[in-house]
Parts: structure tokens; C-alpha cells; sequence
């Protein structure tokens, strides 16, 4: 994906070698998320060793990491993946993560990063961009309905492997 630049803010997709960067990235967003649970890069190092041991994600070529950088400094982080469909609409981009770490918020870092997604959606010729968020998170749907984004009330079910633990679902969203 070529880099997008919009005055201070970079955005770049996530390939192995910029792991160390993504790691510090991911274990500050960790710590605003739980600060209950505070983990430190190696925590979050050893999740994303676990993960790649299993699957390759960059090598996939319909799963995207990207990080936005502010003056060089990573502050932002999104991740999504490509929904297949068998029909005129091809196919939607699912939304899975992002977060903008707080003392970087309100200075265009979010848009930054969805403004990939939508340049994706249409080199790929998909029909948008789909996503969760909790009702109570009214930031995440004033920046949505910013960017064209209209919402529906649903629930979300899942079926895990692990724990049957709800505080699963209250982190991803
Ligand atoms: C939602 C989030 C990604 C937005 O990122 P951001 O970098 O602050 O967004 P931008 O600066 O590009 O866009 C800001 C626009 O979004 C809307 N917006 C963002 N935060 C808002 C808030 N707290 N209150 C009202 N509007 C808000 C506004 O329209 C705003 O434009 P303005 O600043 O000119 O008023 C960021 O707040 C975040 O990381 N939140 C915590 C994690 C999260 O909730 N992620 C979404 C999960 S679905």
C-alpha cells in the first residue's frame, strides 16, 4: 500500500520489519484500554510472536495493519481484513480495530487512517466499509457519521474457544 501524508501525519501498512515500532505502539494502546491491566512490550511481543507462529498475516493479502505516524512517532493504529462476496457487491472491508492514542486525538490521525480503508475499498472496487462499536461509544460514532458512516443497532454474538468471558467482547469494540 503506498504511503498517504497529510501534513505531520503518515500512514504506513505494517510489514515484519516494522514490528518493534508496532509493539511499543500496541502495548500503549493496551495500557489505555486496561489500565488495569498494564502489559509491557514483551507481553504484547510474545501475543504477536503466538500469532505469527500461526498465521502469516503479512503475507496475507486480505488482512491490512496499518500505523499512523505523528512526526515520525507511531500514535495510531488500524486493522482490518477483506469480506469476500458472491455477488455485485465483490466484497466489504471489515473494520476490525482502531485507536488513536488520546493525546493525539481530534488532529485528523483517525481520519488519516480510514482514509487508507477507503482508498483500498475502491482500487479493489468494494462496496464499503463495515464495522462494530459499542452504543456507548459516542466519540467512535460522531467520527463515523463524520465520514459518511450510517449505523444500525445489532448484536453481536461469538463463539469462542477459550473462557466464556463477555469482558472479551467489551475490549474489541
Ligand atoms: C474514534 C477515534 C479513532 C477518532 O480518531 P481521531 O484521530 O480523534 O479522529 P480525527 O481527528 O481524524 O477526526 C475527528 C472528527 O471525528 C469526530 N470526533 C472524534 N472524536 C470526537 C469526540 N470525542 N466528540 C465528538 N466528535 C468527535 C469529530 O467530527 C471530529 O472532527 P473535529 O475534531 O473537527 O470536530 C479516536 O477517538 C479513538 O481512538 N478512540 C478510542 C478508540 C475507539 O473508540 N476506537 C473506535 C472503535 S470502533
Amino acid at each position: 500500500m503506498p504511503k498517504t501524508t497529510s501534513g505531520k501525519i503518515k500512514v504506513i501498512r505494517v510489514k515484519k520489519e516494522d514490528c518493534p515500532q508496532l509493539l511499543v505502539l500496541l502495548s500503549a494502546i493496551h495500557a489505555e484500554e486496561h489500565p488495569e491491566d498494564p502489559q509491557t512490550v514483551k507481553d504484547v511481543e510474545m501475543g504477536v510472536r503466538e500469532s505469527l507462529k500461526r498465521y502469516d498475516v503479512f503475507s496475507s493479502d486480505s488482512s491490512w495493519f496499518l500505523a499512523a505516524l505523528f512526526d515520525g512517532e507511531p500514535v495510531g493504529y488500524a486493522a482490518f481484513v477483506r469480506i469476500s462476496k458472491l455477488d455485485q457487491r465483490v466484497g466489504f472491508l471489515y473494520l476490525d480495530e482502531l485507536h488513536v492514542l488520546d493525546g493525539y486525538r481530534r488532529r485528523g490521525v483517525g481520519t488519516a487512517l480510514l482514509g487508507e480503508a477507503f482508498a483500498l475499498v475502491n482500487r479493489r472496487g468494494l462496496a464499503g466499509i463495515r464495522l462494530l462499536t459499542r452504543p456507548q461509544n459516542s466519540s467512535a460514532q460522531r467520527f463515523y457519521e463524520k465520514h459518511g458512516f450510517s449505523g444500525n443497532r445489532a448484536i453481536l454474538y461469538q463463539w469462542v474457544t477459550g473462557p466464556k468471558d463477555n469482558s472479551l467482547l467489551e475490549s474489541e469494540t
